[in-house]
């Protein structure tokens, strides 16, 4: 028995070492930008298709253009943070980051304001990659699922800023301030980064033995702890990280990589974006005029923000799936609802209309007490070390292109099918992702990586992965 699953059953609280939590907390800015990226188009968006002239077809281009770009990120991040560690691609992202913002604030046609999210994307790629992956190769696995949750609620923070943000710039109609802002976060993001640890997972894998110890020492309460988990991560370095190879030749790495890239479609069909990139029109279709629509977008940010303090605080006490099924559970009565009131007419009288607002906030509450955070942290835990950056690889090119997919065909479902039937497809889809969850999804908390990958190249089925 490895020495921090002793840990973990003798049920020892180790505190959390303040550096550790620095750590963390500086990779999770990285979680700020993405939700800000994600936040800011959708109070944009009528602005720029106003003095662009864009219709639904080019829009729905300038949504997913930095969903492209992120999938592109995600996929040349793998490479980037093996070769030149985690730290190096986060500073690499925020510099991207601040580029493409600035970029946007200055395009003169849609093309270029196309280009510019392609780039901010690019940015948010590499981030969405590294940054999980570096909590959960600092953290210990007490605090593996706080941690992870933390970069999700930056995320939420950063879509609560850009739709206040955004709300406020409305009255001016000034877009061009509205995606420029976020170039600030950026930079305070690219001079935190510099300041990071490597993380000692990488600096092992890099065959830096003596500062990996160094720098766990310091993230850990002991010399002695960082000492037995660098023999722990030593064992599991026997093989150097490899992708497509050993993707090709052994089976349960095939099954771990499909976990992480049905988890991550899981997480995007649940129908979140659709909120997130179109509250404004999903207010309107309810009936709410200019200033409500952006006020209430306001508000589904922040209370995407505050649920996420129930997986902060839950997600290591009561585990990764009851709080999935629970979650989809809420999202799919969520959804449903809101497919019935906008049959009915959700805009004929102010009842309908705000119970339109409170069912859509209870879906929101739902994903980010459970999908939200939780996809992030089993994408994180479930892969192999061995093909650790692979795996992560696969799983967050999915949910780029998912988010794209998602992004992109909104519009086009609400005009071909109406809003009431696309909503009952999202409802579907969640009651869907129970049955999943039920078949596919381990248990993770308090197990440690080295246990999880063990179980799993026992052969073990993948909801026994874990406990
Ligand atoms: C998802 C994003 C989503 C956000 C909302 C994240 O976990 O990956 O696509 O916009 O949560 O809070």
């Amino acid at each position: 028995m490895g020495y921090s699953q002793h840990q973990a059953r003798v049920g020892e609280k180790i505190p959390l070492v303040g550096k550790m939590l620095l750590a963390a907390i500086l990779a999770a800015i990285a979680g700020l930008m993405f939700g800000l990226d994600i936040g800011v188009i959708s109070g944009a968006l009528g602005f720029i298709a106003k003095e662009f002239h864009a219709g639904d077809v080019a829009q729905e281009w300038i949504v997913s253009s930095m969903m492209f770009g992120a999938a592109v990120g995600a996929v040349f991040a793998g490479q980037l943070s093996y070769r030149f560690g985690r730290k190096k691609a986060l500073v690499l992202s925020a510099f991207l980051f601040m580029f493409g913002a600035l970029l946007s604030v200055v395009a003169q046609g849609i093309t270029a304001l196309i280009i510019a999210r392609a780039l901010l994307g690019l940015a948010i790629g590499i981030a969405s990659f590294v940054a999980p992956l570096y909590i959960s190769e600092v953290a210990d696995e007490q605090h593996r699922g706080s941690l992870i949750s933390v970069y999700q609620l930056m995320i939420t923070l950063g879509i609560l800023l850009a739709f206040v943000s955004d709300a406020i710039f409305s009255y001016y109609g000034a877009w061009r301030w509205m995606l420029g802002i976020v170039a600030l976060p950026g930079a305070v993001f690219m001079f935190g980064s510099l300041f990071l640890p490597d993380s000692p997972r990488w600096l092992m894998l890099r065959g830096r033995r003596n500062e990996a110890l160094e720098t766990l020492t310091s993230l850990r309460p002991s010399r002695e702890e960082a000492e037995k988990e660098i023999w722990e991560i030593q064992n599991r370095l026997q093989e150097k990280q490899r992708g497509l190879s050993l993707f090709l030749e052994n089976p349960n790495f095939r099954r771990s990589v499909f976990l992480g890239i049905g988890l991550q479609i899981v997480q995007q069909l649940t129908g979140i974006n659709v909120v997130m990139y179109y509250a404004p029109r999903i207010f309107e279709v309810a009936g709410f005029g200019q200033d409500g629509q952006m006020w209430g977008t306001a508000i589904v940010g922040l209370v995407n923000m505050l649920a996420t303090f129930i997986a902060i605080s839950f997600v290591d006490r009561w585990g990764r799936r009851p709080m999935l099924f629970a979650g989809f559970s809420i999202m799919a009565v969520g959804m449903g609802a809101l497919a019935v009131l906008l049959s009915y007419g959700a805009g004929s009288s102010s009842i309908m209309h705000y119970l339109a607002v409170a069912v859509l906030l209870l879906f929101i509450t739902g994903f980010a007490f459970s999908a939200g955070p939780l996809i992030w942290i089993l994408c994180a835990e479930v892969q192999p070390l061995e093909g650790r950056d692979f795996g992560v690889t696969c799983s967050t090119f999915t949910n780029w292109i998912a988010n794209m997919a998602v992004g992109a065909t909104f519009l086009t479902l609400l005009g071909s099918f109406g809003a009431s039937h696309t909503f009952w497809l999202y409802a579907a889809l969640n009651v869907l992702f129970i049955a999943f969850t039920l078949l596919f999804v381990p248990e993770t908390r308090g197990v440690s990586l080295e246990a999880i990958e063990q179980r799993l190249n026992s052969g073990a089925r993948l909801r026994e992965i874990g406990r």
